[in-house]
């Protein structure tokens, strides 16, 4: 049988950071497919598909009715979690939309900043802005990886409040948690080196993130 998610692609990496066991609400779910994978491997019980569309939703809704999951996933149309309740939910995705709008999302709904909730953030764009939000209201990263899905590198951000508010420069958070041993972060940073070589012809002063990133990616490729 073809599996629901791509082996070792974008979702997949999602999909792995959610805790086992863990009553999931994925935002801006779509299709559906990430709560019907994992409730079907048997890594969560059961599961919120939110969406802020009403047709998405109803994609959400065809799909698991055809994997006969209504019993344990529930579909809402909901904005951001506006719709969620903190009682309801352990761990919280969302993914394939820009790290501006999970950032906001997640400013919306400040119970999110219970120490015992775990995020899975898979932003498309803007992963830096993300990680310096997170940093600067009191979230730890508690991992991060990057995975090549049909040639485009994704990041993958899990984290959880901890009080602890944090600065965090520029290249620090381009940088955020990926491990450069890692040829897939490797990769992601490449790739973000790439944006910043273009975007400092505009603005010099992102020349300092050039400079940081060749840097580092210098001192990995040649171990
Ligand atoms: C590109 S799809 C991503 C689907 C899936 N999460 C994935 O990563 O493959 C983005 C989905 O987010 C939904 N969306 C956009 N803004 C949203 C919001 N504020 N709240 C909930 N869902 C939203 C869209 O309707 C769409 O279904």
């Amino acid at each position: 049988m073809t599996p629901i998610l791509k082996p070792h692609g974008r979702l997949s990496l999602c999909a792995e950071m959610v805790r086992e066991g863990s009553r999931l609400a994925d935002i801006g779910t779509d299709h559906g497919y990430l709560p019907i994978a994992l409730c079907i491997s048997g890594k969560i019980p059961c599961a919120l598909a939110c969406d802020v569309n009403p047709l998405p939703l109803q994609s959400a809704r065809d799909n698991i009715e055809k994997y006969d999951l209504s019993d344990r996933i529930q579909t809402r149309l909901s904005d951001g979690l506006k719709e969620v309740r903190a009682d309801e939910v352990d761990d919280v995705v969302i993914a394939g939309m820009g790290g501006e709008l999970i950032r906001d999302i997640l400013a919306d709904a400040p119970w999110v900043q219970g120490g015992e909730k775990h995020l899975v953030l898979q932003p498309m764009t803007h992963h830096e802005d993300l990680v310096i939000w997170l940093y600067a209201c009191g979230f730890d990263i508690e991992d991060q990886k990057a995975v090549l899905d049909e040639g485009k590198y994704y990041t993958v951000v899990c984290a959880r409040f901890s009080g602890e508010k944090r600065a965090c420069d520029l290249s620090a958070a381009v940088v955020g948690k990926l491990d450069p041993h890692d040829e897939n972060c490797r990769g992601f940073l490449r790739r973000s080196l790439q944006n910043y070589r273009n975007k400092s012809k505009g603005d010099p002063s992102l020349l300092s993130v050039v400079n940081d990133l060749e840097e580092l990616l210098l001192s990995y490729e040649n171990k």
